[in-house]
């Protein structure tokens, strides 16, 4: 099992690149299902998520070949199965993205439910509610969603996600696009990931009004192109190197980043005592001052993203003074604290808020990974902790960050990937 061994304190310095957004692939890999014909996608990042993702496209009969960050995906084989088994689902919750277009192009679809995550459970409710709306039959059977269209098409309907949800309105989206009649899709996430699907949607057809706003309104069409898509950078990436040098220190450049979709974390970055700032294409993060205490409270975009909370932490813990976060999306997404309590950070939880009471130190310790943004969360403290860090179960990292800890070691930190 891979670890990673760090050796701290060390400031970083250099330049990285942003790699494509995982979180805009994994639907634009789900998408390519809808139309017949071969989709490319390219600057895909190399990552077991979206490994995973082919891998269950290749199991819809999906002929898939992912090399150079491009994907080929041609999907005139498929329509033989139509099934997300559990042993791909569980793997990876995002494997529900295939529900939708499967229903949209086939007419039905079998997905297994997917388990919870780390913090907590994970529903889908707004995923079935959606597709019921567009006019499915939807039952849930043996751990399976078991979803068909009577009369073999998908009918426009109107549907409003309660709460904000990422996943469902991407889900319900690519349903919409190929329904017969109009939807009416209220109270949408506005990530840049959505934006990137719907833009990438109607390039290949779709009729789709209202794209960065909260209200979508879809004129179904009779059948899509194969997309063609670049994925846009990988904003929570981008974040999380933002957050490295907050936490250890140091002056970075950021290249391939867009500067709009990180303007919702930029205020409690620079709250903290980063020097944050445009340089051309680059963007340029410094930190030489104390880091300050700050008060973070996690909403759907443009909103403090919760893909960031946990780096945040990690920063908050050796800053002057006491701060606040405070997970409105996922309240029980602190699986981070009791690992970064072993890192010597004070931490107290109270009702979906942590109190973070600022150190002047962190001391290396081993530390076990428990999901994607914790495991970074513990990397960036370890790179600062005084001595040795072992991070366990890095496979969770694997999931997101490309190569990790290969890029963090180009900038100065003292990191190696070690397997026992
Ligand atoms: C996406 O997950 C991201 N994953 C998550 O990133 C991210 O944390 C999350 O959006 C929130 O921004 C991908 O894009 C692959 P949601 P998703 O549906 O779509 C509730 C990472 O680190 N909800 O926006 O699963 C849910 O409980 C991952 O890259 C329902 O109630 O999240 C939550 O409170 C972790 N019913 C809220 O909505 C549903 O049917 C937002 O969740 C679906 C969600």
């Amino acid at each position: 099992m891979d670890y990673f061994e760090i050796d701290g304190p060390t400031p970083l310095s250099g330049d990285v690149r942003v790699a494509g957004a995982k979180n805009a692939a994994l639907p634009l890999m789900a998408a390519a299902l809808l139309a017949g014909g071969e989709s490319t996608i390219t600057n895909v990042p190399d990552l077991r998520d979206t490994r995973f993702f082919l891998d269950l496209l290749r199991e819809l009969g999906v002929v898939g070949e992912f090399s150079a960050a491009t994907l080929r995906l041609d999907t005139t084989g498929t329509g033989g199965a139509l099934e997300a088994p559990y042993d791909i689902v569980r793997k990876m919750r995002a494997s529900i993205y295939v529900l939708g277009p499967l229903l949209a192009a086939h007419g039905e679809a079998r997905v297994s439910k997917p388990g919870g995550c780390a913090w907590g459970p994970r529903p889908v409710d707004l995923h079935m509610a959606g597709m019921k709306a567009l006019g499915a039959d939807v039952d849930e059977e043996h751990g399976y969603i078991v979803a068909r269209c009577s009369g073999g098409r998908l009918s426009g309907g109107r549907f409003r996600f309660e709460p904000v949800s990422v996943g469902a309105t991407c889900n319900v989206l690519m349903a919409a696009v190929l329904a017969r009649g109009e939807s009416l899709l209220e109270n949408c996430a506005r990530e840049p990931e959505v934006t990137q699907l719907g833009e990438a949607l109607v390039a290949a057809g779709a009729r789709i009004e209202g794209l960065g706003t909260r209200t979508l309104t879809v004129q179904g069409v009779d059948a899509l192109r194969p997309l063609t898509a670049a994925v846009i950078p990988d904003r929570i990436e981008a974040g999380t190197f933002l957050a490295a040098v907050a936490v250890a220190g140091g002056r970075i450049r950021l290249s391939g980043c867009r500067m709009d979709h990180l303007q919702p974390m930029l205020g409690v970055l620079r709250d903290l005592g980063c020097e944050i700032r445009e340089d051309g294409e680059l963007l340029v993060a410094e930190r030489t001052g104390p880091l300050q205490a700050v008060k973070v409270e996690t909403q759907p975009y443009p909103g403090f993203p919760t893909d960031m909370q946990a780096q945040i932490m990690a920063a908050a813990a050796l800053a002057e003074g006491v701060s606040f976060i405070t997970d409105t999306i996922y309240p029980d997404r602190f699986t981070h604290v009791a690992e970064l309590e072993r890192l010597g950070a004070r931490i107290e939880l109270k009702n979906g808020t942590a109190t973070i009471i600022g150190t002047d130190a962190l001391q290396g310790a081993p530390v076990m990974a428990t999901d994607l943004r914790a495991s970074a969360a513990l990397v960036l403290a370890g790179i600062a902790a005084h001595g040795r860090t072992e991070v366990r179960r890095v496979y969770h990292i694997d999931r997101g960050y490309e190569q990790i800890e290969k890029r963090l070691a180009a900038l100065g930190a003292r990191i190696r990937r070690r397997n026992d």
